[in-house]
């Protein structure tokens, strides 16, 4: 059996990376902690893998899971039922195992298909194009909150049918919610908790109507949707509708703006991004992917890299140190949007691997091309504030210039 790496060099390197040193740039501190050995343990006994081919197996192995409802009280999270925002996130796809996961899974994908995600893209384009004008209006904004930041709830609201004149008041709603998926104190529950609640009531109304008078969009679907007998009931209906918010706002959010940066500071790759704009938006996403890591509590006993793994223990996958693994990609470190082999764990992998990848590239794929040929001249203004976040990357501020 291998053994575990611990110890001070690993604590210390651990430390930094949760400095805002390390998370300007993290991807130094992987290189060391990948070298150190490919299972490390944290000083409170969280096992981490960083190497690619070890964060894929963890996140494909059937024997590793979500944390069991009934192991969040040993997580100090014994009331997580009475917290709307936690009650959202544990009880959704992100938080169940099969063969819970397999039924609403297969229930949402029936309806939540490619061909839906297709038809959205005119939307997209009118959308994406209309930011583009305020920017280019404005002259010098801040890329996250004039383009980032309202693009994907606007494409998720399109999606599920929230109206056009609704849809602004989400956009923070969603934001304070999301804030448990980083990390979870009773100062972000404080905010996360009404905000949790004010979004299931509104779609609790709007699934009410669609009952009444369906439509084409998904929320119609996953209402009207029955397959072999079995249906979403109403609660699992809004926990998903609920989801697609939570977990797809600042992702894409973080993908647009990691993306624009990256491309902003590597204007030699623009001819590129216009030769294959699909190519090159799977290049930005394993090149700083706006998820950095996967968290999983085995389940059955099991093993990585040559270690086992006992049931209960809690085992992180840095997937953002596996997408710049040397062992997986030639020249890592260097961002080349023709790429041949692109394929990262940005999406996850597994039972889990994004529902909404499709969606997010969707985005990404009309936006960089778009964003860079009306705006010929879009620069970096002063003034850029990574996010301050270990799993979820990307800016708090990202401002540009159109001139
Ligand atoms: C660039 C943008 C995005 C990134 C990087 C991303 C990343 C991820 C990752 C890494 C997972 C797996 C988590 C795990 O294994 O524990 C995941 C799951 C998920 N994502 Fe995304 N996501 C993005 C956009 C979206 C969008 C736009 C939607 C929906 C509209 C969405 C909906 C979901 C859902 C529902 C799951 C749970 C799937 C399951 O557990 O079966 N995501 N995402």
């Amino acid at each position: 059996m291998a053994s575990i790496v611990e110890g001070r060099e690993v604590s210390a390197l651990l430390d930094e990376l949760s400095t805002m040193v390390g998370r300007e740039d993290p991807y130094g501190h992987y290189a060391r902690l990948r070298e150190l050995g490919p299972v490390l343990r944290e000083p409170d006994g969280t096992l981490i893998v960083t190497r690619f081919a070890d964060c894929q197996a963890v996140s494909r192995d059937h024997r590793l899971g979500k944390m069991p409802i009934e192991m969040l009280p040993l997580a100090g999270l014994a009331d997580w039922a009475e917290h709307p925002a936690l009650h959202g996130y544990f009880t959704s796809l992100l938080g169940i195992n099969p063969p819970d996961h397999t039924r609403l899974r297969r229930l949402v994908s029936s309806s939540f298909t490619a061909r839906r995600v297709r038809e959205l893209g005119p939307a997209t384009t009118r959308m994406i194009d209309d930011l583009i004008d305020d920017l280019s209006a404005a002259g010098t904004a801040d890329f996250v909150a004039a383009f980032a930041f309202p693009l994907p709830c606007n494409v998720i609201s399109e999606l599920l049918g929230v109206p056009e004149a609704d849809r602004a008041p989400f956009q923070h709603l969603v934001q304070d919610w999301s804030a448990v998926l980083d990390e979870i104190t009773p100062e972000v529950l404080l905010k996360a908790d009404p905000a949790a609640q004010a979004v299931r009531d509104y779609l609790g109304g709007l699934a009410a109507e669609r009952r009444q008078r369906p439509r084409g969009d998904l929320m119609s679907a996953m209402v009207e949707h029955e397959e072999a007998g079995d249906r979403l009931t109403g609660d699992e209906l809004l926990t998903m509708a609920g989801l697609l918010f939570a977990a797809g706002f600042e992702t894409t959010t973080n993908l647009l703006s990691n993306g624009l940066a990256a491309l902003l500071d590597h204007p030699e790759q623009l001819p590129r991004l216009h030769a294959d704009p699909a190519a090159a938006v799977e290049e930005l996403l394993r090149f700083d992917s706006p998820v950095q890591n996967i968290d999983r509590t085995v389940i059955e006993p099991a093993s990585v890299a040559g270690v086992a793994l006992e049931p209960g223990q809690r085992i992180v996958a840095y997937t953002g140190a596996a997408n710049r693994d040397p062992r997986r990609f030639t020249d890592p470190d260097r961002l080349d949007l023709l790429r041949a082999d692109t394929a990262s764990l940005s999406f996850g992998g597994g039972i889990h691997y994004c529902l909404g990848a499709p969606m997010a590239r969707l985005e990404a794929q009309i936006a960089f091309p778009r964003l860079f040929e009306r705006l010929p001249g879009l620069r970096r203004a002063d003034g850029a504030e990574r996010r301050n976040s270990l799993t979820i990357r990307g800016f708090d501020s990202l401002p540009v210039t159109t001139a």
